[in-house]
């Protein structure tokens, strides 16, 4: 009977490529294609200087940078060990005083709440499991977190049923992994 795809070892072979895949060739050159409108896109956003704000999927610091030079308190986190070093050294050129750990967005080595804001451009997206996307911005977006803190439960779940069901609807691997065809996801939450 074959390994179900969700096993342990499964999952880690599986990550253990996606590493391999981001790590191959250079992300940070094809990012300098993509500038203009990942700029458009975090001067939309407007985040304000001064907030504790997460880069999740971060790559070579293509808005880890410009947040930094907003005066924005940032960390960056990305899979691939050769674009933290990339953001790492861009930052130090330019003396950009920036945060930025390899690691796992499924699994994110901060306390819960640790940010203001979680922002992740065609980043987030490619983690394979969205149910524990939808549960770190929940942890780790304050303001997102205080919203949810303040629904009740049936309202808790429903939401986490519809972002579920949103990323699940567009999902056509059939295999326990995540394919989604997409442009650009962009959410933007008012009170
Ligand atoms: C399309 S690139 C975007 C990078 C950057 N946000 C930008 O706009 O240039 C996707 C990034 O997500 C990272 N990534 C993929 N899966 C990840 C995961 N599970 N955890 C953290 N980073 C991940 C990749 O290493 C890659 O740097």
């Amino acid at each position: 009977m074959p390994t179900p795809m969700t096993t342990t070892s499964a999952m880690n072979a599986l990550k253990t490529r996606l590493k391999a895949t981001w790590e191959s060739g250079d992300y940070g050159v094809f990012a300098t294609y993509l500038e203009k409108g990942a700029l458009e896109f975090f001067d939309r956003v407007n985040i304000p200087s001064g907030v504790r704000l997460l880069d999740i999927g971060c790559g070579a610091g293509q808005l880890t940078l410009p947040a930094a030079r907003k005066g924005i308190e940032v960390t960056g986190l990305d899979l691939a060990a050769n674009l933290v070093q990339q953001a790492r050294t861009k930052a130090a050129e330019q003396g950009l005083p920036i945060h930025v750990d390899e690691g796992d967005a499924e699994d994110l080595p901060y306390p819960d709440a640790s940010f203001d804001v979680v922002m992740s451009l065609i980043g987030s997206m490619f983690a394979p499991r969205p149910e524990l996307v939808v549960d770190f911005f929940i942890e780790y977006y304050g303001p997102t977190n205080r919203a949810h803190g303040s629904l009740d439960d049936a309202r808790k779940g429903a939401l986490h049923d519809d972002l579920t069901a949103l990323w699940t609807r567009n999902n056509s691997a059939t295999d326990g992994t995540t394919r989604v065809l997409a442009e650009y996801i962009e959410v933007v939450g008012t009170r």
